[in-house]
């Protein structure tokens, strides 16, 4: 299936910032993450039911990780979720995770972890695994 792109900066943000300082991001910005943990940015994603892989592209110019959780409507499907330094604040990579989507919207969410808040974080990309029986691809 082709992935679906939805922007950070278009999500739900809770402390959080809107900002377009650091070249490389797609769309209109990115979301720098408050340095807390807690912050989050929460997504709006239409699915079919079953396996999905999310790609959260982010840049870390520090060289310390930031770890997220990554819930689906309100239950952690992934803690720990590295999302290391990547050299720059301008350079950004993808941290993937595989999750399981329930049919309609889901409320896909990132929270950062420790004290130091999460990465900045570009856009999130939903692939549907597949195809599978009964399931369309
Ligand atoms: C710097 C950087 C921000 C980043 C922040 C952080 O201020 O310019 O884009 O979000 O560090 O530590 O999270």
């Amino acid at each position: 299936a082709a992935a679906v792109e939805h922007q950070a900066e278009g999500a739900a943000i809770s402390l959080g910032v809107v900002e377009s300082n650091h070249a490389g991001y797609t769309g209109g910005g990115f979301v720098n993450y408050d340095n807390a943990s807690g912050s989050s940015v929460e997504f709006t994603v239409t699915a079919q039911a079953g396996p999905a892989t999310l790609a959260l592209r982010y840049a870390n110019g520090t060289t310390t990780n930031r770890p997220m959780t990554i819930s689906v409507n309100g239950t952690a499907q992934a803690s720990g979720v590295a999302f290391a330094g990547t050299g720059a604040w301008s350079t950004w990579r993808t941290a993937t995770v595989p999750v399981t989507l329930a049919a309609g919207v889901n409320r896909v969410r990132a929270t950062a972890t420790t004290a130091a808040g999460g990465p900045n974080l570009d856009r999130l990309d939903v692939t549907a695994d597949g195809p599978a029986p009964g399931r369309p691809a």
